[in-house]
């Protein structure tokens, strides 16, 4: 049976609102039935951005409903905003402010509570890729990151670190890497057939054989994710 690929959109701090909600409107009229799009906008954007009719998450969330939390967005905002997917552990996050595999936990049972599907980012750094670690960082970012949760209501994310533009990186991983991680994280998730999207310096010409694969159930994409041009043609070479 045919899946269709997803093509979730990290726009993370690039945007304004109104040029979030011009790329959303622009994407509205081009969606069709071969990629479900999800974009994730700038915190701020997200209920314009929603009112556009495209598919929408948040890049970060607060496991608890409202309260004396300054400077967070709790649950309740993210279901208010219209956001129906979240990121959770994207390894900017993890980099710049500390976001543990426990806290990653917390927050995606938080959201699964909260009907919100939860996108767990998982990747090894550029240092655990080159000492050979890379299947038992991924074991364990899954194990605790994932623990307890309903892997069928998940999403999972592979992002190598060093493939992420946002890091300097400026090339994805190989198709062959890519293709072998993914069905390790599948074995690890028994089962549950959770989808596994890829996400690290995708772009509108990537190799066909990325956009085939059968074990790449989609992909999750910054920089280039923020260009319409480029999204048009990624479109229309799945
Ligand atoms: P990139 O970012 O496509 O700009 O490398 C991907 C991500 O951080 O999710």
């Amino acid at each position: 049976m045919y899946m269709k690929k997803k093509i979730f959109l990290n726009w993370k701090s690039y945007l304004t609102i109104e040029q979030s909600s011009t790329l959303a409107e622009q994407l509205v009229a081009v969606q069709n039935d071969i990629a479900d799009i999800v974009v994730f906008p700038t915190a701020a954007a997200v209920s314009q951005v929603a009112k556009t009719g495209i598919t929408c998450g948040v890049q970060a969330t607060f496991p608890y409903e409202s309260g004396a939390y300054t400077g967070e967005t709790t649950l309740q905002i993210v279901q208010e905003v219209g956001a129906q997917y979240a990121l959770v552990g994207h390894s900017e996050r993890r980099v710049y402010t500390g976001l543990t595999d426990e806290e990653v936990n917390t927050q995606a049972k938080a959201l699964l509570a909260a009907g919100i599907t939860p996108v767990i980012c998982i990747g090894e750094n550029a240092e655990q890729y080159d000492s050979g670690k890379r299947k038992d960082i991924l074991q364990q970012q899954l194990e605790i990151g994932c623990k307890d949760l309903d892997l069928s209501k998940i999403i999972l994310a592979y992002e190598p670190v060093w493939a992420i533009s946002g890091f300097g990186g400026s090339h994805t991983a190989t198709i062959e890497e890519i293709n072998e991680v993914h069905v390790y994280l599948k074995t690890l998730c028994g089962d549950a057939d959770t989808p596994i999207l890829y996400g690290g310096s995708v772009h509108e010409d990537i190799d066909q054989a990325y956009l085939d694969s059968p074990v790449i159930q989609g992909f999750l994409i910054g920089s280039a994710g923020t260009n319409f041009e480029s999204m048009q043609k990624l479109l229309q070479r799945l």
